[in-house]
């Protein structure tokens, strides 16, 4: 509704802004001559002034009203603005299935690496992912689910402390889809 009120006021703003001028237009070019054939005569040059004075200000109140037309239409819209400017907004849901991901965990060998629980796994190699939350947390690269996707596509990126980078396969992220990295994903955040 705060977008509504806008674009009122803008149209009012533009549509005073652009009678105003005609107006001024019209009564020098028509009305005044009648009565002073000669005008402007010696004040030219201040009605010069006055003439750009009417344009400047109708081509701030343009670009002015458009600017604020362009941003109402970027926080109407529902997608999040892809400005860089734009302030991280809240972390990207988990999308993926749970169930799936279990198996996904299963086919990749991950379980021979890792603990976890809800997998059955009692691998050693790598974190225990039981305490996947804490490492995140103390890793500190953004939610929990960006930090669980970064560990399993780019495991370089940020090595657990007390393990070895490269142990972990560097290619699951090439060797899966998107789709079953989001599966992954959510079956370590909340197993089925
Ligand atoms: C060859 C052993 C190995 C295999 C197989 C393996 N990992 Fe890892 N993983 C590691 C090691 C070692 C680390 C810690 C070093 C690092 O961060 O790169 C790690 C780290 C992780 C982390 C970050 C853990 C934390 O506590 O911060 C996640 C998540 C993870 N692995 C998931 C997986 C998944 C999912 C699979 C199967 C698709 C998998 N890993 C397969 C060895 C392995």
């Amino acid at each position: 509704m705060l977008i509504a009120t806008l674009s009122a006021a803008q149209k009012a703003g533009i549509a005073g802004m652009g009678a105003a001028f005609i107006i001024f237009a019209l009564v020098s070019s028509f009305v005044i001559p009648r009565y002073r054939p000669n005008f402007p005569d010696r004040r030219v040059w201040p009605y010069v002034g006055l003439v750009v004075c009417f344009f400047v200000a109708m081509m701030v109140v343009v670009v002015f009203v458009g600017r604020e037309k362009s941003e109402a239409k970027a926080g109407g819209t529902s997608t999040p603005s892809t400005s860089p400017a734009a302030p991280p907004g809240p972390p990207p849901p988990v999308t993926g299935n749970a169930a799936a991901g279990k198996a996904v965990f299963a086919a990749n060998g991950c379980a021979a690496c890792h603990t976890f629980k809800p997998a059955a796994a009692s691998g050693k190699v790598g974190p225990d992912l039981d305490h996947l939350a804490v490492d995140a947390k103390k890793a500190n690269r953004g939610s929990l689910a960006q930090y669980t996707t970064e560990s399993i596509v780019n495991p370089s990126a940020y090595v657990v402390p007390g393990f070895l980078s490269g142990t972990m396969p560097q290619d699951f992220g090439t060797k899966l889809s998107t789709k079953q990295i989001d599966d992954l994903v959510a079956f370590l955040l909340k197993p089925a």
